[in-house]
C-alpha cells in the first residue's frame, strides 16, 4: 500500500474516519438523488469535504504549533487510496551501454532513417506547441486500417492508451479481467483505478484461455484484456476464435485487444481486431510504434475503437500530450513499407534462430508469434537471468525465461553465453 501518515496524525485520522462513517444525516447514501441532480453532493462528497477541513485544522495545528514537517493533508489523502505499481517502485531503468539488452523486447534494428529524418525537420519547429489532436497523424492511421480520424487516440506508447482507459472507464471495486502470466500494465490500470485485477491461469500451452475468461465474467466484470500475441509468452490467439468470443461476450463490457506484437505474426489464423471495430463491435484495438517501428524512446502509441469510445478516452488528463517530434515520425514511419519488412524479417530469422538453438540446448519453447521468446531452459529463472547479468545480457524472468530477439551479433551472443551456463548448472 502507499505510505502512511505519521502516527500522531494517523490516530486522529482513523477515529475521524470512523465517526464520519456512522453519520446517516449527510445526505444521499444510495446515489439516487445524486442520478437526478449531478450538482447535489453525495453523503461520501459530504463526508469527505468535512473529513478534509478538519484534516486541513488538525495539520495546521501539528505543523506550526508541534513543528512537526509532514505534507499537505489533502494531497496525501488522495494519495493514500493508491498502491504503488511494481513499474512505479521502480528507481532506476536498464542502461543501454555496455550490456546486450534483451529483456524488454526492443527493436535492435534501430528506426526507420525516414522517421529520422521527418523527426529532425520537426525538431526545428518544436518551439511552438504540437497540434494537440494529432490530426495528420490520426488521419495517416485511420487510412491504414479503413477508418477515421474519430476512431484513433495517440498518446505517450501504448501503456498511455491503457493508463487512459482505466482513468476513464474504472471505478473502485470493478473488475478487469485477463490471462495471466501477461504484460503487467493491465493489472497497474486496475489497482491504479481501485478495481479487481481477475486473473485467470493460460492454458498448459501457454495460450490464452477464452473459455476460461468467459465463465470468470461477473456482474462487475468491466474490462477484458486480450494480449495478443502475449507478452511473456509469445502465442496468439486466431482471429476465428477471438471474434466468437467477442460475439458472444455482453455488450457492456469492453474488450481491450493489446497487439502490441501482432505485426511480427506469421501464422496466418492471427490477425487484427480492428475488423471487429468496423462491424460495430465494443473491442478497443492498442497499437504502439515501440516495436516494429523501433521507435520505444519516442514514446508513441494509439488506441483504435468507435468514435464514442474514443470520446470517452479524449477526457482523460494525458489526451493531449502527442509530441511534434512523435507526430512527424510516426507518419514518416508508417510510410516507410521497407523498413517495416526488414524489421519484420529480421525478428523471423532471429526467432527461428534462437528457438533452434535453445532447443538443442535442452530448452523447451513455446511457439512465438512475437519479437520474444519465452522458453524453460530447466534452471531457476532469476538465477538464468542472474548468470546472464554477469555477461553482460540482460533478459527477462517471470514464471519461466524470456529473451528478445535480437541481431545476428546480439543473439550469437546470448546462445554462447548459455552454452556456458546451461551444463554448468545442471
Ligand atoms: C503487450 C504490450 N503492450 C504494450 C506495451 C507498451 O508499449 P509502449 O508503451 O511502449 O507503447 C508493451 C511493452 O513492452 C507490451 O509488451
Amino acid at each position: 500500500g502507499g505510505r502512511r501518515l505519521p502516527p500522531c496524525f494517523l490516530f486522529g485520522a482513523k477515529k475521524l474516519r470512523a465517526f464520519f462513517d456512522l453519520l446517516p444525516f449527510l445526505g444521499d447514501k444510495t446515489g439516487q438523488t445524486k442520478k437526478k441532480f449531478p450538482q447535489v453532493w453525495t453523503f461520501a462528497e459530504k463526508r469527505d469535504r468535512i473529513r478534509y477541513k478538519l484534516y486541513t485544522i488538525i495539520h495546521f495545528v501539528f505543523y506550526h504549533l508541534g513543528g512537526i514537517c509532514m505534507s499537505v493533508p489533502k494531497i496525501r489523502h488522495t494519495m493514500e487510496k493508491m498502491a504503488f505499481t511494481p513499474r512505479g517502485q521502480r528507481k532506476s531503468s536498464a542502461t543501454c551501454d555496455p550490456v546486450i539488452r534483451m529483456c524488454w523486447n526492443e527493436n535492435q534494428l534501430g528506426m526507420s532513417e525516414k522517421a529520422k529524418a521527418a523527426m529532425a525537420a520537426a525538431l526545428e519547429k518544436s518551439n511552438y506547441y504540437p497540434d494537440f489532436y494529432a490530426v495528420a497523424l490520426k488521419d495517416r492511421i485511420g487510412e491504414v486500417y479503413g477508418l477515421t480520424r474519430d476512431n484513433v487516440f495517440t498518446a505517450g506508447g501504448s501503456s498511455a492508451v491503457i493508463d487512459a482507459i482505466g482513468a476513464v472507464y474504472l471505478e473502485e471495486g470493478d473488475e478487469v479481467l485477463y490471462c495471466s502470466p501477461t504484460f503487467g500494465a493491465y493489472w497497474d490500470m486496475a489497482t491504479a483505478n481501485g478495481a479487481v485485477p481477475v486473473e485467470v491461469p493460460l492454458t498448459k500451452e501457454m495460450r490464452y484461455d477464452l473459455d476460461g475468461l468467459y465463465q470468470a465474467i461477473t456482474a462487475r466484470t468491466k474490462i477484458i484484456v486480450i494480449c495478443n500475441p502475449n507478452n511473456p509468452t509469445g502465442t496468439a490467439v486466431g482471429a476465428d476464435q477471438l471474434a466468437a468470443f467477442v460475439k458472444k461476450v455482453p455488450e457492456e463490457i469492453l474488450i481491450m485487444v493489446d497487439e502490441a506484437y501482432i505485426e511480427y505474426a506469421d501464422d496466418p489464423d492471427v490477425h487484427s481486431a480492428v475488423p471487429l471495430i468496423l462491424e460495430g463491435y465494443h473491442v478497443l484495438v492498442l497499437k504502439t510504434f515501440s516495436k516494429i517501428h523501433g521507435m520505444a524512446g519516442i514514446r508513441v502509441g494509439y488506441g483504435l475503437a468507435c468514435p464514442e469510445i474514443i470520446d470517452d478516452l479524449m477526457r482523460s488528463p494525458g489526451a493531449f500530450n502527442t509530441s511534434t517530434v512523435a507526430i512527424a515520425g510516426a507518419i514518416a514511419s508508417l510510410g516507410d513499407r521497407d523498413f517495416l519488412s526488414r524489421s519484420y524479417q529480421m525478428v523471423k530469422d532471429g526467432r527461428d534462430y534462437l528457438t533452434r538453438e535453445l532447443e538443442q540446448l535442452g530448452c523447451k519453447v513455446y511457439p512465438s508469434q512475437t519479437s520474444f521468446l519465452y522458453f524453460d531452459a530447466h534452471m531457476d529463472p532469476q538465477d538464468l537471468q542472474a548468470e546472464c547479468a554477469k555477461r553482460n545480457i540482460l533478459i527477462g524472468a517471470f514464471a519461466l525465461s524470456r529473451v528478445s530477439v535480437g541481431n545476428k551479433a546480439q543473439n550469437a551472443a546470448f546462445i554462447s553465453c548459455l552454452r556456458e551456463i546451461l551444463p554448468a548448472a545442471r
